[in-house]
């Protein structure tokens, strides 16, 4: 392993622990020292890193939970029960291909894809938990991954009946059991929530996964995560909305999402947003409550009350008044973390925020507006134990932004919780007394409850600032050829297409995902190759060089491949499509020096999230940029920003929360860490409305405005205003029937002349442009002549077809689209100007 490995891979295991969300805790862990140790569950060997699809990043090794412990000094004493397991997760895996092949048969090609990335729940099966020793581990895993939703199943979203089995005997038999969830997602946790005392949310963490389980059992770190989702009952999600819908997925909550939903209904989940334990305790004291301006800032003394160190994280929340507008229970307005705080230690913290950051969207008037009255601050370590430390009183309705018509139209109102709904709300959360006088209780601390009075003449509007195209781009893109002009606008390729496997089609870098057009090669254009996120940086680990080029050598070092890698059922014909788009050479057949390109697989984008530290995912980020510059990638396909709408979306451990503001500042952070590196950027991305893998290439996310501003497109706003990402990237599904690719409200009027993002807009990888199978569909894939149009400015990752499209729309020779040349111009000088930004000029 070279230095940089090791030295990367220690980076990460020591501010992992910061991801992982104690749950749960009766004080049994951490241990004093290892012991003899019984181990158990589907992750106890097949420990997960991250998930599955573009975001897996191709290690060299990493820890499980079995090695992490034994690295520690455990003696492990369930070996028979593990290989027990492996026998019958492997016979297990055997029929679970043969239904698949079945299933295909019966079903198509359309589906083929589909299928493919599918996971198989988890099996069940009939072993002994014979290990021995005081002390149990129980690792439940859960894979998911792109290009296909989870199952509401036992096994996938439910438990299986042998873990809820094994899991309740283990709490019994042992006298300290630590459950421990090595998930992205949730596992709906009701039959055993409340009968196990330990149950760590390890999430998945990159390289050292195992090692930081074991670091945190010994309690030489501890957990200080918070959950950046709701955790609950799988029948007490919101159902109100559609999901997974082929066509038409209408998201009839509108901003009743995550615990906005269950906070506004009085809902009780297992494990609230916000929530996460230690191994010690705080004592949280609201200190003076400010209102400077328009800006309303909160100090918070924070007291470690307990016997061993930790770090809070203390959130604050506002509840709005509803006049025209109505609102959820509360909204999160700031956080902030302590330093690692001693046994007796105490820390000041400032919490503050712009009144302006709560207006909500009035899209009957096209407003950003704050409704007069009162805005009640509230103040605790996760969203169910605050208590109201301030009001703040604003006098009258105040207009924050003109803003335009954006994202369409649906075909329903959205919902709102019901009054029957709203009153045992009331009942149960606003327990305090508003009242100055009798003040509010804050930890141990009476204080006066602060009323701050602010007039709407003192509300900042929001004015918009659409920038410029470089004229030094601009004209050097209008002396151009037409051909020239058009090629600057689709990714590079060689023959009818570039690679073309998503994921795999960069011609400079093995296994990078794409690159822009190299061969143009004109006075000092570079190519910018772009690599895969959001966990690390995925290249192909091993690489030969010979004289057709770079490849990829494929290793099988995945031990989830065996029952996973499903090319088997990918018919012939279909086989001889995808070889024919590749060198004439396969892998196999080719020569040349084999090369290593080893990556970090850092912690998830959900677990990153689950620290609320934006110095936690800066480290990771720093990981990520120094090794962009040590394999010459220059744009990062990440940070994925979708909000986790939904449990069963599959890509849901690459985004980072069910809210936008822990979103948008996660990638606020993630976006400057990467980009201070000269000759490194970020892409976020899906813009916009990704929240669901079913059908993804044609599916129609229904949304209102309010919804579409005030959540999806949220963490976007926040990270392009605080960050100026230079690129990103719009998503594969439709927005109230057109292509988010193909809409010029989202890209020109919302992203740049609202928000004055000065960033390239590429598209996600493989513009359909026109495919056979358009036609029995509801909704065509999107294509590159008006995706250029709309303002996406490049087309990923390129190929004969979309170049050949743009250039008839251009020359007029297409039926249905017609492009003007400044049309084209503007794209092609935006994609100039970033490659003279990252390369220099
Ligand atoms: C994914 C993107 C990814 C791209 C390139 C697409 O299928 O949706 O997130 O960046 O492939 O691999």
């Amino acid at each position: 392993m070279e230095n940089y490995e090791t030295e990367h891979r220690e980076r990460i295991r020591s501010v992992a622990p910061e991801c992982c969300v104690l749950l749960k805790t009766n004080g049994k862990f951490p241990l004093k020292c290892a012991g003899k140790i019984a181990l158990y569950g589907n992750g106890a060997r097949r420990t997960l890193k991250g998930g599955r699809g573009s975001a897996d990043v191709n290690v060299r090794t990493y820890t499980t939970a079995e090695q992490g412990l034994k690295n520690a000094g455990f003696t492990v004493t369930t070996e028979s029960w593990m290989d027990g397991y492996e026998r019958a997760f492997q016979s297990a895996g055997k029929d679970f291909r043969a239904l698949l092949k079945e299933k295909i048969a019966c079903e198509g090609m359309d589906r083929l894809m589909e299928n493919l990335s599918i996971v198989m729940p988890e099996p069940e099966y009939d072993l002994l938990p014979e290990g021995e020793g005081d002390t149990a581990v129980y690792v439940l895993s859960r894979l998911c991954g792109e290009g296909v939703d989870r199952q509401a199943v036992k096994g996938d979203l439910y438990l299986s009946e042998t873990e809820i089995r094994d899991i309740l005997q283990l709490e019994k038999k042992y006298e300290n059991f630590l459950l421990v969830l090595n998930t992205g997602c949730i596992v709906d946790l009701a039959p055993i929530a409340d009968q196990v005392g330990n149950i760590l949310l390890l999430s998945q963490l990159g390289m050292s996964v195992g090692d930081v389980l074991a670091d945190l059992i010994l309690g030489k770190a501890y957990p200080s995560g918070k959950l950046a989702a709701t955790w609950a009952a799988a029948k007490d999600y919101c159902n109100v909305g559609e999901f997974g819908r082929r066509d038409d997925t209408r998201y009839r909550e509108g901003i009743y999402v995550g615990y906005r939903y269950f906070d506004s209904v009085g809902k009780e989940p297992l494990f609230c947003f916000g929530h996460g334990l230690g191994y010690t305790d705080f004592l949280i004291s609201a200190g003076r409550v400010v209102l400077k301006g328009t800006d309303v800032s909160v100090s918070v003394k924070v007291k470690n009350t307990g016997a061993y160190r930790g770090k809070e994280v203390v959130q604050l929340y506002v509840s709005l008044p509803e006049k025209e507008l109505d609102q959820p229970f509360q909204t999160l307005a700031a956080f902030a973390k302590t330093k690692e705080l001693l046994p007796g230690e105490e820390e000041i913290l400032t919490l503050s925020f712009p009144v302006e950051s709560l207006a909500s969207t009035d899209s009957m008037r096209h407003q950003r507006v704050l409704e007069a009255g009162e805005y009640i601050l509230r103040l605790g370590n996760s969203s169910r134990n605050t208590k109201i430390c301030g009001v703040v009183v604003l006098d009258q309705r105040a207009v924050t932004e003109e803003i335009h018509p954006v994202g369409g139209e649906t075909d329903f109102p959205d919902w709102k919780p019901d009054e029957a709904q709203r009153q045992k709300l009331e009942k149960f959360l606003i327990s305090e007394d508003l009242s100055p006088e009798t003040g509010t209780k804050t930890g141990e601390t009476f204080e006066k409850l602060p009323i701050l009075k602010l007039f709407a003449n003192q509300i900042k509007k929001q004015m918009h600032h659409p920038p410029k195209t470089d004229p030094d781009a601009l004209s050097f893109v209008q002396n151009l050829s037409d051909e020239e002009l058009v090629y600057l606008c689709t990714g590079d390729f060689v023959g009818e297409g570039s690679k073309n496997v998503i994921g795999d089609a960069a011609l400079t870098v093995a296994g990078a995902a794409g690159e822009t057009t190299g061969r143009f090669q004109k006075d000092g254009v570079d190519p910018l190759i772009m690599a895969d996120g959001p966990s690390g940086l995925r290249l192909s680990r091993l690489y030969g060089v010979d004289e057709q080029g770079i490849y990829a050598v494929e290793e099988q070092n995945d031990p989830l491949m065996e029952i996973e890698d499903k090319t088997e059922l990918i018919p012939d014909d279909i086989k001889k499509i995808l070889y024919s788009m590749m060198p004439q050479l396969t892998p196999e057949e080719r020569r040349g020096t084999i090369h290593e390109q080893n990556c970090t697989a850092i912690p998830i984008a959900a677990a990153l999230a689950q620290s609320w530290s934006t110095e936690a995912a800066e480290t990771c980020a720093e990981v990520v940029a120094e090794e962009m510059k040590r394999f010459g990638i220059q744009i990062w396909l990440a940070p994925a920003m979708n909000i986790q709408r939904h449990p069963l979306c599959g890509r849901t451990f690459e985004y980072y929360s069910e809210d936008p503001l822990i979103s948008g500042k996660m990638a606020a952070a993630v976006t400057k860490a990467i980009q201070k590196h000269n000759g490194c950027c970020v892409t976020i991305k899906h813009f916009i409305c990704n929240n669901q893998e079913a059908n993804r290439f044609r599916t129609n996310s229904m949304v209102n405005e309010r919804a579409l501003r005030d959540i999806y497109a949220r963490g976007y706003e926040i990270a392009v205003k605080e960050a100026q990402p230079y690129a990103l990237m719009s998503s594969y599904n439709l927005l109230n029937g057109v292509h988010t690719s193909e809409r010029y409200d989202l890209l020109e009027v919302l992203l740049r002349e609202e928000w004055g993002y000065r960033g390239m807009v590429m598209s996600d990888f493989l513009p359909g442009d026109k495919t056979a199978s358009d036609v029995s569909n509801k909704y065509r894939k999107f294509a590159s002549a008006p995706s250029i149009k709309a303002g996406n400015d490049l087309m990923m990752p390129g190929g004969r077809a979309h170049y050949e499209n743009i250039l008839k729309a251009l020359q007029k020779e297409d039926p249905d689209w017609v492009l003007s040349r400044q049309e084209v111009e503007r794209c092609a000088a935006r994609n100039i100007e970033l490659a003279w930004k990252l390369k220099g000029r």
